[in-house]
């Protein structure tokens, strides 16, 4: 009889997880800035560091790990470098990251109360403190998901099943529902609008100010528009903190338009939500306790590990009625006075990701976890400052949160983008860019953890030397 094999043994996880402490822990402290920031990998080249056929023979799990370290982490992209200001600048915070490994040697699968009771209510728990610290009313209750592409999708499934209630029996039966953004919303509204067979048709970008913020009045025209030709207006989705310049949607307005029209209100505050943990940051959000849901990402501006995304409602109830389902094996004896998380969404499984947000809050506090989102704040507005006093470049827009958009003086587009390649060639830096009324920005983003006001004073530094040298050809 052949004999079990088993796991490693409890002395080659020690040894393993030691290295593993040793490294993280460095890789994570106050001076680490691993470089290059974006990866200088060729497209293939870490294929070809490994063997084509599977390994045959096991190893010590040390050596593996070693091997990483030495041969592939040259193909990471620091997203936990200080310096790292390209898209949205995130971190993964030490409690955050001990809550992750912790999680996955529990290994808590949360489908039903029973099969995690501590993940079910430990987010039921975080979830409600995160929303104090937003400033939400008690009505709303969270869900957690991976992503803010994952929330959008459900929260605009529920609006789907509230707009026609018999869509679960009859699917679409030929109406044509109708959700309105603006062209500055994510790309993940689109996304959701395909998955749930609405058509791309029936999205309308609705125009915005010169503030980029979408217009109330355009809004409320179109919806009537739509209703008077027979359609279903359905969803309204406005953001706070766009992707491309973190611009934000009068929400309050838009609020007045929904209510009027019976029409959902989504609002997209996956980047921007952390900022209202700061008081005086509030005016942004005015109007977003009218919602109907809400998506905030914990793993975008608030320490937390990628994935973990909250998607609050103002009735958990309807997010059920569109997405629960219980076969008979499933069945238990609580259903009913519990919440079952597999009746929030599509999926039946779940992380035990509410860790991340429990070690966060105890670890930081809420008051702490406000400092640093108004540290991110504060220093945004010193970049700015020094692009405004900089003989080469000037700020392209207003700041918005903790984002800054800014071009080299008297440069055409082309030369926007090689400068940005050349700074991210460095290795030192990497920040990314948009295009607003077909003119490109530059964006540095700031949002780690770690970042200071010496990473902004290098950074400038970086792009002076460079435009100060000309480019090589
Ligand atoms: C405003 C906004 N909404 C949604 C998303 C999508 O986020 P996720 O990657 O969590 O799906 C992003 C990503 O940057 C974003 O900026």
């Amino acid at each position: 009889m052949s004999q079990p094999l088993g796991d490693i043994t409890p002395e080659e996880f020690q040894d393993a997880a030691g290295f593993l402490t040793d490294w993280l822990s460095n890789y994570l402290s106050k001076d680490s800035y691993p470089e290059p920031v974006l990866s200088q990998v060729e497209p293939g080249e870490l294929l070809k560091t490994q063997p084509t056929e599977p390994p045959l023979k096991g190893q010590n799990p040390r050596e593996v790990l070693e091997e990483f370290e030495r041969e592939l982490s040259r193909g990471l992209t620091h997203w936990n470098s200080p310096r790292f200001f390209a898209y949205f600048s995130i971190s993964a915070s030490g409690p955050g990251v001990l809550a992750d490994f912790l999680s996955a040697g529990l290994n808590q699968q949360a489908m039903l109360w029973r099969t995690s009771p501590i993940s079910t209510e430990l987010e039921q728990v975080t979830l409600d403190w995160l929303r104090q610290g937003l400033g939400l009313p008690e009505v709303f209750r969270g869900v957690i998901y991976d992503t803010a592409s994952v929330s959008t999708l459900h929260a605009l499934a529920t609006a789907r099943e509230v707009t026609l209630p018999d869509v679960r029996m009859k699917g679409q039966a030929g109406r044509q529902l109708v959700v309105y953004c603006s062209e500055h919303t994510h790309s993940s509204i689109d996304k959701a609008v395909l998955m749930l067979g609405l058509g791309w048709d029936n999205l309308r970008k609705i125009p915005c100010d010169e503030n980029l913020a979408i217009i109330p009045f355009k809004l409320a025209e179109q919806i009537e528009e739509d209703r008077k030709n027979g359609l279903f207006p359905c969803a309204v989705v406005v953001t706070t903190g766009t992707t491309s310049t973190a611009s934000s949607d009068p929400v309050d307005a838009v609020a007045d338009v929904c209510r009027k029209a019976g029409v959902w209100l989504h609002v997209d505050a996956a980047y921007g939500g952390p900022a209202a943990l700061v008081e005086e940051m509030r005016p942004l959000f005015k109007g977003w306790e009218r919602a109907d849901s809400i998506v905030v990402n914990p793993h975008k501006w608030l320490f937390t590990p990628f994935d973990l995304s909250v998607l609050y409602l103002r009735d958990l109830d309807r997010l059920k009625q569109a997405f629960s389902l219980t076969p008979e094996y499933l069945k238990n004896d609580e259903q009913g006075r519990v919440l079952n998380l597999m009746d929030t969404g599509v999926q039946l499984g779940r992380r035990f990701r509410s860790l991340k947000l429990w070690m966060i809050f105890r670890c930081f506090g809420l008051e702490g976890m406000r400092q640093r989102i108004a540290f991110h704040l504060e220093l945004a507005r010193y970049l700015a400052d020094q692009i405004e006093q900089s003989e080469h470049f000037e700020l392209a827009l207003p700041v918005n949160m903790s984002l800054v958009c800014f071009r080299w003086k008297g440069r055409s587009n082309e030369e926007q983008i090689e400068l940005m390649n050349r700074l991210n060639q460095g290795g030192k830096f990497f920040i990314s860019h948009t295009k607003i009324h077909d003119e490109i920005l530059l964006r540095c983003a700031i949002g780690h953890i770690r970042a200071r006001h010496t990473d902004i004073d290098l950074f400038l530094a970086e792009l002076a030397s460079l435009v100060e040298k000309p480019a090589a050809v």
